[in-house]
C-alpha cells in the first residue's frame, strides 16, 4: 500500500470551474421542488421576507465561513471537518463534533442518490414512451387525474402493505445506472471529473429549465393559467410573518438550497488554491443558486399545477409534499399536454442533472476523508465509500419511513447543529479577528464589516433559537412515533456515527505512526 503523507491534493483548475461546481453543488432538487412548495405553503410572496433575511444572516455568512474553513483546511492537507475543526480548536471534542461533517453527507447521500435515480427512471420512461398515459379534458378532481402517476411513483418508492417496501425492477435498473454515472464522474477526480462535468451540466440545466419555463408560462386550461399561478405564488400574505413556523421554514430552506451545514461546501472549498479569492466567488455561486431558485424554480412546478388544477387544487398538491408535486402532479400535467413525452423527458432529465451535480458533491466528503486521512488512493476511497452507501441503501429501499427519518435527523436538524458548531469554532474559538482576516485573504471584494458582527453574534443566536424551537416543538412529536421500523432506521444511523468516529480516531493513530 502506498502511503504518502506529502502527496499533493487535487485543486480546481479554473475559477469558472470552481464557481460552476459550487453552483452545481447547491442547485438541486431543492431549487425546483422544495422551494416552490415552501413558498406556496408559507405565505406566498410574504415568504420572501424571511427568506431574504435568511440569505443575509444565515446563507451568505455561513457560505463565507465554510469556504474559508475549507480553503484553510486544504492548504494543510485536510478536506473534512474532523481534522479541519481540530486545526482551529486543538481539543479531542473538535474531532468528535467534526464527525457530523462526515455523518450528515453520508446519510443524505444514501437517500439523495436513490431519489435522483427516480428522476432518471422517469426521464427514460418518457423518452421511451412507456410512462402512464393521461387522457386530458376530463379533469373532474385532482385525485382521479393524478392516480396513474401516484401508482407509478409507487413502483419506485415501493409500496407494500407492511413496513417492507417492494420497488419494481425498473427502479433497480435506474438506481444501478445512477450509481454507475456518479461513480464514473468521481473516478476522474476533482478537476478532470467534476469540473469538466459541471461545465457541460450547468449550461444544459439552464437551457432545459428555460424551455420548460417558457412552455409552462404559456399554459392555459379551462381551470386556470400559469400567470394566475405566478400571482398566487407571489401575492404576499403578511399575516404569515407572525407565525414562527414560516421563519423556520425560510431558514431551513436557505440551509438546504445552499448545501450549508453538510460539510460538502467545506470539502469542495478545500480544493481551492490557498491564494485564490473566496469572497467574490462564494457570493457569485450563492447568487447563481438563488436566481435559479427564485426565478426559475418558482416558475415551473407551481404555475403548472395552478394552470391545470386551479389554485385550490395546487394548494392541496403543495401541501401533500415536494415529491408529490414533482413526481406525481407535474408529470401528470406534462403527460396530458401535446408533446407530453418530450416535456416530461425534459423535466425529469433536468431534475436528474440537477441531482447529479449535487450527489457527486455530497459523496465527496467521505471520499476526501479516506484520501486525506488514510492516504488511500482515489479509487480505493471511492470504492469504500460506495460499499458503505450500497449496504446502507438497503435500509432506504426496504424499510418504510427511513427516508423521512434520516432526512429529519441528518438533513434537517443535523445541518443546523453543524452550522452552529462551525460558527462557534471559527468565529469564537479560532477568534473573530483571525477568522475575518482568513475570509478576506486574497479576496477580490472586501466583505462589509457589518457581516463581522452578523457572523459573530446574529447568526449563532438565530441558530440557537431555531434549534431550541425545534426541540420544543417537534421533538416530542418525533419521539412519540414508536413503530419498530422507525427505531431500526434511527439505530442504524447511530451505528454509522459510532463507526465514523471510530474511523476518525483510527486515522489519527495511523498518522502518528508515520
Ligand atoms: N442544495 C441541494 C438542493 O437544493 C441539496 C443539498 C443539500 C446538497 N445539501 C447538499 C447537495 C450537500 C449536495 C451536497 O437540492
Ligand atoms: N423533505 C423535503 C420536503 O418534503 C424534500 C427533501 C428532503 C428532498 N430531502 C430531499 C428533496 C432530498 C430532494 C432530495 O420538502
Amino acid at each position: 500500500m502506498s502511503i504518502n503523507p506529502n502527496r499533493k491534493r487535487e485543486l480546481w483548475n479554473s475559477k469558472t470551474g470552481l464557481i460552476l461546481a459550487m453552483a452545481g453543488n447547491a442547485i438541486g432538487l431543492g431549487n425546483f421542488l422544495r422551494f416552490p412548495v415552501q413558498a406556496a405553503e408559507n405565505g406566498g410572496g410574504a415568504f420572501m421576507i424571511p427568506y431574504i433575511i435568511s440569505f443575509f444572516i444565515i446563507g451568505i455568512p455561513i457560505m463565507w465561513i465554510e469556504w474559508a474553513m475549507g480553503r484553510y483546511g486544504g492548504s494543510k492537507g485536510h478536506g473534512t471537518t474532523p481534522s479541519i475543526f481540530a486545526l482551529f480548536w486543538n481539543h479531542p471534542a473538535a474531532k468528535v463534533i467534526g464527525v457530523l461533517g462526515l455523518w450528515i453527507p453520508l446519510i443524505v447521500s444514501i437517500y439523495y442518490i436513490y431519489i435522483e435515480s427516480w428522476a432518471l427512471g422517469y426521464s427514460l420512461h418518457f423518452l421511451l414512451g412507456s410512462s402512464p398515459e393521461i387522457v386530458s379534458g376530463n379533469v373532474t378532481n385532482v385525485d382521479s387525474y393524478v392516480k396513474p402517476f401516484s401508482d407509478f411513483l409507487g413502483t419506485y418508492v415501493g409500496s407494500g402493505d407492511s413496513v417492507f417496501l417492494r420497488p419494481s425492477s425498473m427502479a433497480y435498473i435506474a438506481f444501478a445506472l445512477t450509481v454507475v454515472i456518479n461513480f464514473v464522474i468521481l473516478l476522474k477526480g476533482i478537476s478532470r471529473g467534476i469540473e469538466i462535468f459541471v461545465k457541460f451540466a450547468l449550461p444544459t440545466l439552464f437551457i432545459l429549465s428555460i424551455i420548460l419555463l417558457v412552455r409552462v408560462l404559456t399554459l392555459e386550461t379551462p381551470h386556470g393559467n400559469a400567470i394566475e399561478g405566478l400571482n398566487f405564488l407571489w401575492t404576499p400574505d403578511f399575516q404569515a410573518l407572525k407565525n414562527p413556523h414560516v421563519w423556520i421554514a425560510a431558514a431551513g430552506q436557505m440551509f438546504f438550497t445552499l448545501s450549508l451545514g453538510f460539510g460538502a461546501i467545506i470539502t469542495y472549498a478545500s480544493y481551492i488554491k490557498h491564494n485564490q479569492d473566496i469572497t467574490l466567488s462564494a457570493l457569485t455561486s450563492a447568487t447563481v443558486n438563488e436566481t435559479v431558485e427564485v426565478v426559475i424554480g418558482g416558475s415551473i412546478a407551481i404555475p403548472a399545477a395552478v394552470a391545470f388544477f386551479g389554485i385550490t387544487g395546487a394548494v392541496a398538491i403543495a401541501q401533500s409534499g415536494a415529491f408529490n408535486l414533482g413526481f406525481i402532479s407535474v408529470p401528470a400535467i406534462f403527460a396530458a399536454m401535446p408533446f407530453g413525452n418530450f416535456f416530461g423527458f425534459l423535466w425529469f432529465f433536468l431534475l436528474f442533472i440537477a441531482g447529479l451535480t449535487s450527489s457527486v458533491a455530497i459523496t465527496q466528503p467521505v471520499i476526501a476523508f479516506f484520501q486525506d486521512e488514510f492516504f488511500y488512493t482515489r479509487i480505493k476511497s471511492i470504492v469504500l465509500t460506495y460499499i458503505i452507501i450500497l449496504i446502507s441503501v438497503l435500509m432506504v429501499i426496504f424499510v418504510d419511513k427511513t427516508i423521512d427519518e434520516w432526512d429529519f435527523w441528518a438533513g434537517t436538524i443535523g445541518l443546523v447543529v453543524l452550522g452552529l458548531f462551525e460558527i462557534i469554532i471559527f468565529m469564537w474559538i479560532f477568534g473573530g479577528d483571525k477568522a475575518w482576516e482568513e475570509i478576506n485573504r486574497h479576496g477580490l471584494i472586501k466583505v462589509p464589516k457589518i457581516f463581522y458582527y452578523i457572523m459573530r453574534y446574529v447568526t449563532p443566536v438565530f441558530l440557537l433559537l431555531l434549534i431550541s424551537f425545534w426541540g420544543y416543538d417537534f421533538l416530542p412529536k418525533i419521539l412519540n412515533q414508536s413503530s419498530w421500523n422507525i427505531w431500526v432506521s434511527r439505530l442504524y444511523i447511530l451505528g454509522l456515527f459510532i463507526f465514523l468516529t471510530f474511523l476518525v480516531f483510527k486515522s489519527d493513530a495511523k498518522r502518528r505512526k508515520i
